[in-house]
């Protein structure tokens, strides 16, 4: 069966909106273990925008089924992620003033980068992925850089905005994963998958693993959202009474 990544990311963006200690990433990540998470992903970014040092220190320590780590090829962060050793890693593009990552790694062009950066890693037995579009070029070249794992870009599936975009998405993402096996890659998937829009990714692109984030922590935010309220009213309700009772 496919396997969940959960991407807390989301999580520390809101902590980091008011630079406080909560929400933590690292208690959402417990949370989604309960829930039956088989990953916890996170994506160190350059401007530490939400994920930190301390957070991928703890979940380091904490998560017991895999920590995917999602990374530029910046050598600061390559040095933390050597010296943490998450049992996975997958290289994305970065991009200081992009919202979220957009489009795949370019491995064509970065090849003479990604190749020893590989080979370092996978010294340390960490499992290297490479996220890309599912492009045949980019499958070869993640192939030539010695990675185990591609995930595919899922992100033109996710926005297409037509039934024959989504298709026409579905069928790339399709191909691209079987010339990935024939290779000899294993095949993972994310971005911008959906409660709405994971089936046709889960059906036919048969990925081992999918990294999902946004839409786990949005809805988070609403099934969660009328307890919360519940809880905060219930504290100012018991507060008033020692008011008037005098404590
Ligand atoms: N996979 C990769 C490589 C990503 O960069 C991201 C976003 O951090 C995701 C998966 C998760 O995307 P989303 O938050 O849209 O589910």
């Amino acid at each position: 069966m496919t396997k969940l990544g959960v991407n807390v990311d989301h999580v520390a963006t809101l902590r980091q909106a008011r630079r406080t200690y909560e929400p933590d990433p690292v208690t959402a990540a417990s949370l989604a273990d309960l829930g039956g998470a088989d990953i916890i992903t996170i994506h160190l970014r350059e401007d530490r925008r939400h994920i930190h040092e301390r957070d991928l220190k703890l979940l380091r320590q904490t998560v017991f089924t895999k920590l995917n780590l999602e990374m530029s090829v910046a050598d600061e962060i390559v040095e933390l992620a050597l010296a943490e050793q998450p049992a996975q890693v997958t290289f994305v593009p970065e991009k200081r003033e992009e919202v979220t990552t957009e489009g795949g790694l370019d491995v064509v062009s970065q090849a003479k980068v990604l190749g020893p950066l590989i080979k370092r890693f996978r010294e340390k037995n960490i499992t290297v992925s490479l996220f890309i579009d599912p492009e045949a070029r980019q499958i070869q070249a993640s192939r030539d850089a010695g990675a185990e794992f591609v995930e595919l870009h899922t992100g033109a599936f996710a926005n297409a905005t037509t039934e024959a975009q989504q298709l026409d998405m579905l069928e790339k993402l399709r191909s691209g994963a079987g010339l990935s096996r024939e290779l000899g890659l294993r095949v993972n998937a994310g971005h911008g998958l959906t409660y709405k829009n994971v089936g046709p990714i889960v059906e036919k692109i048969g990925a081992e693993e999918l990294h999902i984030g946004h839409s786990i922590i949005s809805r988070a935010v609403f099934v969660g959202i009328k307890k919360a309220v519940e809880e905060m009213k219930e504290l100012i309700y018991k507060h008033s009474i020692m008011a008037k009772t005098g404590g």
